[in-house]
């Protein structure tokens, strides 16, 4: 049952009695809670925050709901770790409900600074006739922890000329200069990102829009966020307004990056090639990268969408965070692959393996059994038509990975994945790939799934609701034949 709107915009502490036992009741009873991916104690997940990286832990944050599965009044939730793929729990990172935070954090990202652990986000304020006014605010954590809030906000106002829509503070430094861009609707109703500038991080001045060459491209911008790599200059953000385009921009709303000489600070000119969508799967959404202590830019993403109904809703949580990939760059295009830490939660160090020629069948691997697994495979002297892997496979359920050579395009369907799933938005993903050989890295969980496709050139990230007995894995050649060479590590 829909949370009426003030259900929706309360404190943690304004939950019922028992209300939040029976939340945890419900979610100790999912069979879909992950074993290795970043989730919601309860309630709801969205946007990774202030992913940083500050007095030996990396830090990361999320935009949470905690007393349902849909967005309401958002806290920012806050998780630790060493080494990026053991977290710990650390609790509320910052609490909404001040004066320019009463009806939410919102997103938004961290920088270090004297020391100490500086947070910007959105403050997300509704007045009695529920309009929105957006501040962007600060708060400082220092080395035990504790974070607090500037009295007042840094950014004050919304400058002429965009609407509301106003939000998600992407800081960087650059020499001794702090910039920040922020996610932005035009009074015409189109989006872009804005750029700030700041010497201390309180007082920002408002430099203008990025000027890209998309000057209509969708309503609105949600958390942008812009690095340079190898003399590049890239701005990721997630626009919201888009329509599919074939193989394109299938989801509800999309996630990308433009990629182009660095941004000119001066005039804001940023001078880019089109528009790449970064994920080709079917639940990815508003990432945020930070740079590791060693240099490696890393990313992680929402796994999941806005305005979408989840099964693990009637559960009491939605949504997890993807597994951290690094980026870089090769032929003007991002790749993205899984962080070399994830090893650490192989079981074994060498893993199972399997070896064969499949002509015109499928065969089926038990040692490669399992909800929660890492799975590389390599295949190659490849005639078939069609060939690939059927994942979380059990009675009628399968999960298909498949490349169709005649169509030279990879293919991801979750018709059979088990419970129905955003159906109205399609159950295949594909894209274009070209290659007698290919290289596929799959991260199972219990209810996702994250494929890397030859090294990170494309990447397919997607949930799926399979039954726990739904543990099977068969690999196939149709058409013709093709060499598999695999190794599946448990996680
Ligand atoms: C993106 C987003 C952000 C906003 C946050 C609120 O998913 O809508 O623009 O800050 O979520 O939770």
């Amino acid at each position: 049952m829909k949370m009426t709107r003030e259900q929706r915009y309360r404190f943690i502490e304004q939950a019922e009695e028992g209300e939040i036992e029976k939340l945890k009741a419900l979610i100790s009873a999912c069979s879909w809670r992950q074993s290795y991916h970043i989730q919601p104690v309860t309630g709801l997940l969205n946007d990774p925050n202030g992913f940083s990286y500050y007095q030996g832990h990396y830090h990361l944050f999320y935009q949470w709901f905690p007393l349902g599965t849909e967005h309401g009044m958002k806290y920012w939730y806050h998780v630790r770790s060493t080494d990026l793929v053991n977290w710990e729990q650390v609790g509320i990172g910052i609490r909404p409900g001040d004066t320019f935070d009463s009806h939410g954090a919102y997103s938004g990202s961290a920088i270090v600074k004297d020391d100490k652990l500086h947070l910007l986000y959105t403050g997300n304020t509704r007045d009695e006739a529920w309009i929105r006014h957006p501040y962007q605010c600060l708060a400082v954590m220092d080395e035990s922890g504790s974070v607090v809030k500037a009295e007042q906000p840094v950014i004050s106002s919304v400058p002429s000329g965009y609407t509301e829509h106003f939000r998600d503070p992407k800081v960087w430094q650059d020499g001794d200069t702090y910039y920040c861009v922020i996610g932005a609707q035009r009074t015409d109703m189109t989006g872009c990102a804005v750029l700030y500038r700041s010497s201390n991080l309180t007082a920002w001045e408002f430099l203008g829009e990025i000027q890209t060459h998309l000057s209509q491209f969708g309503y609105m911008w949600e958390c942008p966020d812009y690095f340079e790599m190898n003399d590049k200059g890239v701005l990721l953000f997630s626009p919201q307004g888009i329509e599919g385009d074939g193989d394109l921009y299938n989801n509800i709303f999309q996630s990308g990056y433009l990629m182009g000489e660095p941004l000119n600070l001066q005039t804001r000119e940023f001078d880019h090639d089109c528009f790449h969508e970064l994920d080709r799967g079917f639940d990815f959404y508003a990432p945020q990268s930070m740079e590791a202590p060693d240099g490696r830019r890393i990313l992680i993403g929402w796994m999941g969408l806005p305005d979408v109904e989840y099964p693990t809703d009637a559960s009491g949580w939605a949504h997890c965070l993807t597994i951290p990939r690094q980026l870089s760059l090769k032929d003007s295009k991002l790749i993205q692959q899984p962080v070399d830490e994830m090893k650490k939660l192989r079981q074994q160090s060498e893993g199972h393996r399997y070896q064969t020629t499949l002509e015109n069948r499928s065969e089926t691997v038990a040692a490669f059994n399992g909800t929660a697994y890492e799975l590389e495979c390599e295949i190659s002297h490849v005639d078939a038509e069609r060939f690939g892997i059927e994942f979380r496979t059990g009675g009628e359920e399968k999960t298909v990975l498949q490349y169709d050579r005649l169509q030279q395009k990879l293919v991801l369907d979750r018709t059979l994945s088990g419970a129905p799933m955003g159906g109205k938005n399609g159950t295949v993903r594909q894209c274009m790939l070209n290659g007698d050989r290919i290289k596929l890295q799959l991260f199972v969980d219990t209810s996702s799934v994250e494929i890397f496709v030859n090294d990170g050139e494309e990447v397919f990230t997607s949930r799926i609701f399979p039954s726990p007995e739904s543990t099977g894995i068969r690999f196939f050649a149709s058409g013709g034949k093709a060499e598999f060479k695999a190794t599946k590590w448990d996680y």
